[in-house]
C-alpha cells in the first residue's frame, strides 16, 4: 500500500514504499493523493513529511508506463495537490532524488536531504525535459543559473551544492533522514514558518534578459550540437523569467508532447533500454551464479595496460601489473601517476585519494605475482606470436579457473585460446583508449567461452563503470569491422575530389567528436600504415590508403609530428588545410585514374555511414552480435556516434528507412562494384519480407 500515514505527535508521515527505487507508479501517485486528502482532514496533523522507505527518495517516473502513456492521477496533478495543501509539507531526500521525484520535492514546502543525498532532472538524457512543472518550478526556487545547470547537463547535484543554491533547505544532522524531517517539519511549525510554495515565488527577470540567454546557448552550443531537448529546457526556463507560472506551466505542457513525440527522444529511449539489454547474455537463467573477481592481472603497462588498470582501482579492485623489464615498469607506473597528480591538480580526487588508488596497483616483472589473480588481462603488443606467449606462460601459472582476456583490436582470440588448457575461460575484452575514460567494454565471446565467464565479465564491466557489449569473434569484432568501411570511403572520397576539411565537416555536423581524418591525425596515421605492413591486402583497399602511406613515408604522422594529413602550428590542435596533401590527393588520383568532381555533403554521409551500418547488418546476420541494439551500444560508446540518433542501427531503421539504405547500396554497387559495397543479405530479407531489427535476436 502506498501512501500509509504514520503519526509522531502532529506530524503525518507518508510512506512510499515502492522498490527497488520508489519509482513514481500508479499505485503510488494513487496512494499519495488518498494520504494527502487524509491527512489533510486529519485534524491531529498539522504538518506533514513525505518520506520514503528503501534505499532512496522517489527516483523517478515509471519508465514502463513510457508506452503506454500513464494511467491517473497524472504527476502534475499529485503536485498540484501537494503545493496547495493547507498544512506544511517537508520532503525528506535521501538517494537519488531524480526526475520527477525532484519534480515532488519541488512541489513540497520545505527539503531537507540527507549529506550524500543528490538531486538531479536528467530528462534531457532521455531527449525530454522536466514535464511536471519542474521547468517553471525550479527557477523560481533555485535560480535561473542552477536550474539550466541541472536541466541541461542531466547531471546530478550534491546535497551540499543544492543547499548552495536554494534547492533544498537543510541537510540532515543525523544519519535518519525522515526523524530530522520530522524534527524540522516541528521547528517550523514552532517557527510559524509560512507555506513555502515554489509556484508562488518571483525572479528578478532583470539580469536574465536576451543577452543572457544568448550567452547561455553560445556556451553549449559545441556540445550540444543538433540536439533538441537541450534547446527546449533553456527555452523553458526562459518562460519561466518572463512569465507567470500558470502560462509557464500551459507552455510546458504544449511543449512537452512535442518532445515526446520527437524522434530524437525515442532514440535516447532505445539507448537507455539498449544499455540494459547489452548486459545479458540470451538464454542464462538469471540466477545463475557468477565467478567472483576479486584481484586482476595486468600484462604490459603501456597505453592500455595503464588505463585499464587505473579502470579496476578506480573501483577498489586490486591490480597486478606485469612488464618486461623494470623500466618499462616504471615508466607504466610512471605514467599513471602522473595520471592521478593531473587529476588532483584539477580537483577530481584529493591526495589521499591518490595514494589509497596507487596502493592498489603492484608492479611485477615476474608472472609468478600473477598466481592468485581471478582474472588476468593481456595487453602486450599486437602481435599472434607475442599474445600466444603470453597466454602458455598464464597457462603455466594461474589455476585452472581465471579468466584469461586479450585486449587485442583484431587479433583472433580463437587462437590464441589454442595454446590455454581450459579455452572456455579465454575471451576478449577490448577496452577503448584513454580505457580509463571511455565507457565502452567491447566483450568478444570466443567459439569455447563459456557463458557463465561472459556473464561474469559483462557483469564486472558495470562494476568498473563501464558499458558492456558483446561482440562474436571476427576480425575487428563489431566496432574496428565497421570502422573500416567507414574510414575507407571518406578517403575514397578525398581521391574522388572531396577535400579532407570537407568530410570532417560533414561527420562533425552529422554529430560526430571528430571527422574520420582528423581524428587519424590526432591517433596518428603510423598506426594505420604500420597495422597494414602484416595485413592482407584483402582487407583494405590501396587507393584509400595511398595517401595516408605517402604522408607517413615523409614523416608526416599526424599533430604528434605538427603534420599529418592537415598542417599545424606549434601547439595548437586546429587542423589547416596542407598544400602538400593536396598535392599527394592530386598524384594519387591520377596514378589511379580518378576523376575528381564536386561530391555532396549527401554523398559523404551515404558513402560513410551506409557502408558503416551495411558491415552492422552482416555482423548481426553472422551472429557476431546478439542485437541490432548491441551494435547500436558499442558506436555510441566507444566511437562517439551520437546517442541522439540512437545509433547506427536505429537510425538506419528509423530515419533513413531501410528501402532508401539498400536502394543507395545497390547504385553504390553499381558504380563503385561489389567489393565494398555487398548488401548485406539480412537487409535485403528485411526490405523484401519486411519486420524489423528489434525482432532479431540471436544465441
Ligand atoms: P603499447 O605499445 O603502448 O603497450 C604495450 C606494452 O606491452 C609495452 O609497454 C610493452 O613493453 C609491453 N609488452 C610487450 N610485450 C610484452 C610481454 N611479452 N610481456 C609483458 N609486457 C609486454 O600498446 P597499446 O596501445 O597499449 O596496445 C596494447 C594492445 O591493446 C594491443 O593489442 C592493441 O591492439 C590493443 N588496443 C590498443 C588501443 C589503442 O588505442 N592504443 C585500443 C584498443 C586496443
Amino acid at each position: 500500500m502506498q501512501g500509509v500515514i504514520e503519526k509522531r505527535g502532529n506530524i503525518g508521515i507518508i510512506w512510499i514504499d515502492n522498490p527497488p527505487v520508489n519509482a513514481i507508479s500508479q499505485a503510488v501517485r494513487e496512494g499519495l493523493m488518498t494520504a494527502l486528502a487524509s491527512a489533510s482532514a486529519d485534524d491531529e496533523i498539522q504538518a506533514m513529511v513525505l518520506a520514503c522507505k528503501g534505499r532512496t527518495f522517489m527516483a523517478g517516473a515509471d519508465i514502463s508506463e513510457f508506452a503506454s502513456g500513464p494511467k491517473p492521477p497524472g504527476l502534475t496533478e499529485v503536485i498540484d495537490t501537494l503545493s496547495a495543501s493547507p498544512k506544511l509539507i517537508v520532503a525528506a531526500l535521501f538517494g537519488t532524488t531524480f526526475g520527477g521525484g525532484f519534480e515532488v520535492a519541488l512541489g513540497c514546502n520545505y527539503r531537507i536531504s540527507s549529506t550524500s543525498g543528490k538531486i538531479g532532472l536528467p530528462e534531457v538524457k532521455l531527449g525530454i525535459f522536466p514535464g511536471a512543472q519542474g521547468t517553471q518550478r525550479l527557477p523560481r526556487l533555485a535560480g535561473v543559473d542552477f536550474a539550466l545547470k541541472l536541466m541541461v547537463s542531466g547531471d546530478p547535484s550534491s546535497a551540499q551544492e543544492a543547499l548552495a543554491a536554494g534547492a533544498i533547505d537543510r541537510i540532515a544532522d543525523k544519519e535518519n533522514i525522515v526523524e530530522a524531517a520530522v524534527e524540522y517539519a516541528k521547528e517550523l511549525l514552532a517557527d510559524n514558518a509560512p507555506l513555502r510554495r515554489t509556484h508562488e515565488m518571483a525572479i528578478d527577470p532583470a539580469p536574465f534578459g536576451k543577452e543572457f540567454f544568448d550567452g547561455f546557448r553560445k556556451s553549449i552550443a559545441r556540445k550540444t550540437r543538433g540536439m533538441n531537448a537541450p534547446e527546449r529546457c533553456v527555452s523553458l526556463v526562459e518562460t519561466a523569467v518572463n512569465l507567470p507560472f500558470t502560462e509557464g506551466i500551459k507552455q510546458e505542457r504544449q511543449l512537452i508532447l512535442e518532445a515526446m513525440g520527437d524522434p530524437q527522444a525515442k532514440a535516447l529511449q532505445h539507448v537507455f533500454f539498449a544499455e540494459r539489454l547489452a548486459n545479458k547474455v540470451p538464454g542464462l537463467p538469471r540466477d545463475m551464479a557468477l565467478k567472483s573477481v576479486k584481484t586482476v592481472g595486468i600484462i604490459g603497462a603501456g597505453t592500455m595496460g595503464g588505463g585499464i588498470g587505473m579502470s579496476f582501482i578506480n573501483n577498489g579492485i586490486p591490480v597486478t601489473i606485469l612488464e618486461l623489464d623494470k623500466e618499462a615498469l616504471q615508466k607504466g607506473l610512471g605514467v599513471i601517476q602522473k595520471n592521478y597528480d593531473s587529476s588532483a591538480k584539477k580537483g577530481r580526487f584529493t591526495e589521499a585519494q591518490v595514494a589509497e588508488r596507487m596502493n592498489l596497483i603492484t608492479g611485477t616483472t615476474s608472472y609468478d605475482d600473477l598466481a592468485d589473480a581471478d582474472l588476468v588481462i593481456e595487453a602486450v603488443f599486437e602481435n599472434m606470436e607475442v599474445k600466444k606467449e603470453v597466454f602458455s606462460t598464464l597457462n603455466e601459472i594461474v589455476g585452472p579457473d581465471t579468466i584469461l582476456a586479450s585486449n587485442t583490436s583484431y587479433l583472433n582470440i580463437d587462437e590464441i585460446a589454442t595454446v590455454v588448457k581450459n579455452p572456455e575461460r579465454v575471451l576478449g575484452m577490448h577496452f577503448f583508449s584513454p580505457a580509463n575514460i571511455m565507457r565502452l567494454l567491447e566483450i568478444v565471446r570466443a567459439e569455447k567461452t563459456s557463458p557463465e565467464v561472459l556473464a561474469t565479465v559483462l557483469k564486472l564491466s558495470k562494476t568498473i563503470g563501464k558499458v558492456g557489449a558483446v561482440a562474436g569473434c571476427c576480425y575487428g569484432f563489431i566496432g574496428n569491422r565497421m570502422l573500416s568501411g567507414y574510414g575507407r570511403e571518406a578517403n575514397l572520397l578525398v581521391l574522388e575530389g572531396a577535400a579532407p576539411e570537407q568530410v570532417d565537416r560533414v561527420l562533425y555536423d552529422f554529430g560526430m567528436p571528430m571527422g574520420v581524418i582528423a581524428m587519424a591525425d590526432l591517433a596518428g596515421i603510423d598506426i594505420g600504415y604500420r597495422l597494414r605492413q602484416g595485413m592482407d591486402e584483402s582487407h583494405y583497399d590501396i587507393q584509400a590508403t595511398y595517401v595516408a602511406d605517402r604522408l607517413v613515408e615523409m614523416g608526416r604522422l599526424g599533430q604528434k609530428t605538427g603534420a599529418g594529413t592537415y598542417d599545424y602550428q606549434p601547439g595548437n590542435r586546429t587542423p589547416i588545410p596542407s598544400p602538400v596533401t593536396k598535392k599527394i590527393i592530386a598524384e594519387a588520383a591520377e596514378k589511379f585514374g580518378v576523376n575528381q568532381r564536386r561530391i555532396s555533403d549527401d554523398e559523404i554521409i551515404e558513402r560513410c555511414f551506409y557502408s558503416l551500418c551495411n558491415t552492422g547488418f552482416d555482423l548481426l546476420d553472422e551472429g557476431m552480435a546478439y542485437r541490432a541494439s548491441d551494435i547500436d551500444i558499442v558506436y555510441i560508446n566507444g566511437y562517439g556516434f551520437p546517442a541522439w540518433r540512437g545509433g547506427p542501427m536505429h537510425w538506419a531503421e528509423h530515419t533513413v528507412g531501410l528501402a532508401k539504405m539498400l536502394d543507395s547500396i545497390r547504385n553504390s554497387a553499381e558504380k563503385f562494384g561489389d567489393r565494398w559495397w555487398k548488401p548485406s543479405p539480412l537487409l535485403e530479407r528485411l526490405v523484401r519480407d519486411g519486420g524489423s531489427l528489434r525482432d532479431i535476436q540471436n544465441q
